[in-house]
């Protein structure tokens, strides 16, 4: 089914540009950055992909370091009930490899105390990181971990199949 109200929100470089190829791959609309969003807006989206770099190594909280910090508090406040939600994050997992993509489970845990359908799990096969916060119970990460220093040549294919996977999932 066509998902006519996706809407991405992302905060920085890398992120961005990760951004615009997810919309691409979904096929949705106009991604925003997170600190010119109205927050209370995104209760009136489908669905939406939120993507944030790690910044503040080793943080327990305000991980990414960008904007999404700020907001963090007020997401959980928002009413997302059943809304599908997956996110994304932007690391580095040779230089910063015991804390890779920390960020992304810091703002999955929060939209998933909105009431939000948190999708898009993620699996750790062919990572080289050596920690993450943001590897569920599972065994999976939260949601898409890219590396565009230094595995950039995987990035495509990990977001095509990652968009597969979002749209066998509610998007
Ligand atoms: C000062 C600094 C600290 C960083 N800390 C981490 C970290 O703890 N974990 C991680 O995975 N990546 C870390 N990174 C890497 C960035 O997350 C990565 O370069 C990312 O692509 C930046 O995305 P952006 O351009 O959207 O900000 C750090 C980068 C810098 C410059």
């Amino acid at each position: 089914m066509p998902f006519d109200s996706y809407y991405g929100v992302f905060a920085s470089r890398h992120t961005e540009e990760v951004s615009y190829q997810i919309q691409e791959a979904l096929g949705t609309a106009e991604p925003q950055d997170i600190s010119e969003a109205e927050l209370s807006s995104l209760e009136g989206f489908d669905g939406l992909v939120v993507g944030a770099p790690t910044w503040n190594t080793d943080s327990d909280e305000q991980r990414s370091g960008t904007a999404w910090d700020d907001v963090l508090t007020d997401i959980s406040g928002l009413s997302l009930s059943g809304k599908p939600v997956a996110v994304y994050g932007l690391g580095d997992s040779v230089g910063y490899g015991d804390y890779y993509c920390d960020a992304m489970e810091e703002i999955y845990r929060h939209f998933k105390e909105a009431g939000a359908n948190m999708v898009g799990h993620w699996p750790t096969d062919d990572y080289q990181h050596s920690g993450s916060k943001s590897v569920l119970d599972d065994g999976k990460f939260c949601g898409l971990a890219l590396d565009v220093e230094n595995e950039d040549d995987k990035t495509e294919d990990r977001i095509k199949g990652w968009v597969a996977q979002l749209k066998s999932e509610g998007f």
